[in-house]
C-alpha cells in the first residue's frame, strides 16, 4: 500500500464523496479494543482535529493482513484502506478495514510515555517532543496557528505591512531590560556587544515614519528571572506602529483585533474549544464572549491607584502614587472590582519606558496596558514621543545614552510624525483564548529558568 493520496480523518466526516467508498487513511493509535469474536476496534487519529476515527478490523483481515495484534499499540503508525460506514448513531465515523499495514511499531509499549489515560501537564512537559500526541497540546497547537493565521489576515485586510524586524540587535528597546547577550567565538564578529531583542519595536517605529502602517510578529527573549505561570524567556509578539494615530484609536483598533481572531478561532476550532472546556472542567464561553463582544473597560491609572487605595485600608498594603501595578493588584482589579478585562491607560512616567509620549501634565505618560480577565498584562502600548527634544529628555531622565540610538533619533529629526503602537504577548493571548493556566503549556517547546531541554 502505497502512503501518498491518504484522506485526512477530518474531511471524511464532512465530506459525502466518501460515504460507502473505498478510502485510505493513516494516523497514530490513540485506543484499542478487542471483542470476544475477535474483531478489533482502533481509534486513530492524524493530527487535524480531537476527534480520532474507528477501525473495525474483523478476524479475518486480521490474519489475511498477517497482523501480529500484539504489534498493534497505542502509539504506532498505521495505514488503513476500507469502506466508511454508518455508525449507531447514524454518523460516518467508522472504516471497515480491507487492507491494513503497520507502519511504524512500538516494540515495548511499556516504554512508550504516552498511554491513554491522563497526564498531568508537568509530566509532559518532560515529554515535550511527544506531548503535541495528546488531545490538549494538540488543540492549543491548532489554535495557535488559527490565531496566527487570522491575524496576518486582519493586517492584510487593513494594508498594513509585514515587517521582519531582527532578532540580534545591540540595542535594549525598553531600556532597562534583561537581555541574553550572544557569545561570539570570533570575538570581533559584531565589534561590539549583541544580545538577543526584547522587542523589535524601534525597528518597527523606523518602518512606520515611511510606510505608514506597520506590523511584525516573531520571537522575543528576556533573561529576567521570574519563573512564574506567565513568564517565558522566549516568547512570541505581536507588535504594531501606526501613524496618525493616538491613544483611543489604538484601543478600538486593538479591541476590534481581538475580537475578529477570536471569532476565527470559535468558527474553525470548534472542536478543540470544547475539547479544552471538557479538559478543563470550566466552560470559558463567556470570557471569549466578553472580548468578542469588545467589553473591555477603560481606566486610568489615577483612578487605579483610587481603587487599590481604598481596598488597601482593609488589607494594610502601601498603595502609593508611582507604583507598578502588580500581578496581585491586576487580580484584585479584573476578578473583584471590575470582574471584566480592563485597560489602564495614563501610566507615570517613571515606571515606563523612555519611548512613550509625556502627557500635559509632564508626569505622566500617554501608555495603556490591557490587563486580561485571569491572565494579567497581555498588551503594552503607547503614543510614541515624536518630538526630539522631549525625547532626549526623557533619555536623559532615564540615564540612557542616546548616542547609542541615533537612528532611533533621526526619525525625530527627518520629517517626525506622531504614532502611536502596541505589543501583545502571543502566548498570554493563548492562555486566555484556551483557559490554559501555564504559558509553558502553550509554547511548543518552553525556555525558563533552569530549563531549556529539547
Ligand atoms: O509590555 P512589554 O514589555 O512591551 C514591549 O516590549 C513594547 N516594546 C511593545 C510595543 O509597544 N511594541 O511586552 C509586551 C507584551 C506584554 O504585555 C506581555 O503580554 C508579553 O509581551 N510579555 C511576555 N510574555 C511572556 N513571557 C514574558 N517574559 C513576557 N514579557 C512580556
Ligand atoms: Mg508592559
Amino acid at each position: 500500500m502505497q502512503y501518498y493520496s491518504s484522506t485526512k480523518i477530518h474531511n471524511i466526516k464532512k465530506i459525502s464523496k466518501y460515504k460507502k467508498k473505498n478510502i485510505k487513511v493513516y494516523g497514530w493509535i490513540k485506543s484499542k479494543r478487542n471483542t470476544k469474536k475477535g474483531i478489533l476496534f482502533l481509534d486513530i487519529n492524524d493530527g487535524f482535529s480531537t476527534k480520532p476515527i474507528q477501525i473495525i478490523i474483523k478476524k479475518k483481515i486480521i490474519l489475511k493482513n498477517k497482523i501480529k495484534i500484539q504489534n498493534l499499540n497505542n502509539g504506532c503508525s498505521l495505514i488503513i484502506l476500507g469502506k466508511i460506514k454508518k455508525n449507531i448513531n447514524n454518523n460516518y465515523n467508522e472504516i471497515h478495514a480491507k487492507k491494513i499495514k503497520i507502519i511504524g511499531k512500538i516494540k515495548n509499549k511499556k516504554e512508550y510515555p504516552i498511554s491513554p489515560k491522563y497526564h498531568t501537564t508537568k509530566y509532559l512537559r518532560k515529554i515535550s517532543h511527544l506531548r503535541s500526541r495528546t488531545n490538549l497540546i494538540s488543540s492549543i497547537s491548532r489554535i495557535r496557528n488559527t490565531l496566527i493565521y487570522y491575524l496576518h489576515n486582519f493586517f492584510k485586510k487593513k494594508n498594513f505591512f509585514w515587517i521582519p524586524t531582527p532578532i540580534i540587535t545591540s540595542l535594549d528597546t525598553e531600556g532597562n531590560s534583561e537581555m541574553f547577550q550572544i557569545y561570539q567565538k570570533k570575538k570581533n564578529f559584531f565589534n561590539k556587544k549583541s544580545y538577543l531583542t526584547v522587542s523589535g519595536q524601534l525597528n518597527l517605529e523606523t518602518y512606520a515614519c515611511s510606510l505608514s502602517k506597520v506590523y511584525n510578529l516573531g520571537p522575543v527573549f528576556r533573561a529576567e528571572n521570574s519563573n512564574t505561570r506567565k513568564h517565558l524567556a522566549e516568547f512570541w509578539m505581536l507588535e504594531v506602529e501606526i501613524i496618525l494615530t493616538n491613544i483611543k484609536k489604538i484601543i478600538k483598533f486593538i479591541k476590534n483585533m481581538l475580537s475578529f481572531c477570536i471569532k476565527k478561532i470559535i468558527k474553525y476550532n470548534y472542536d478543540d474549544l470544547n475539547f479544552l472546556i471538557k479538559y478543563n472542567n470550566y466552560d470559558h464561553t463567556q470570557l471569549l464572549k466578553e472580548i468578542i463582544e469588545k467589553k473591555i473597560i477603560t481606566i486610568n491609572y489615577n483612578d487605579v491607584i483610587k481603587i487599590l487605595k481604598n481596598k488597601e485600608k482593609k488589607n494594610k498594603e502601601k498603595i502609593i502614587w508611582g507604583i507598578d501595578i502588580s500581578t496581585k493588584h491586576e487580580k484584585y482589579l479584573t476578578k473583584k472590582h471590575f470582574n471584566s478585562s480592563i485597560i489602564i491607560i495614563n501610566h507615570p512616567k517613571k515606571i515606563k519606558p523612555f519611548y512613550m509620549k509625556t502627557n500635559k501634565d509632564n508626569i505622566t505618560v500617554s501608555s495603556l496596558d490591557l490587563i486580561l480577565k485571569n491572565i494579567g498584562e497581555t498588551i503594552g502600548g503607547s503614543e510614541r514621543e515624536y518630538k526630539l527634544t522631549k525625547l532626549d529628555e526623557n533619555m536623559k531622565e532615564k540615564k540612557i545614552n542616546k548616542k547609542k540610538y541615533w537612528w532611533y533619533r533621526d526619525l525625530r529629526k527627518y520629517g517626525t510624525i506622531p504614532h502611536s503602537g502596541f505589543g501583545l504577548g502571543l502566548e498570554r493571548l493563548l492562555m486566555y483564548i484556551t483557559n490554559i493556566k501555564n504559558i509553558k503549556d502553550i509554547i511548543p517547546y518552553p525556555r525558563y529558568p533552569n530549563y531549556l531541554n529539547f
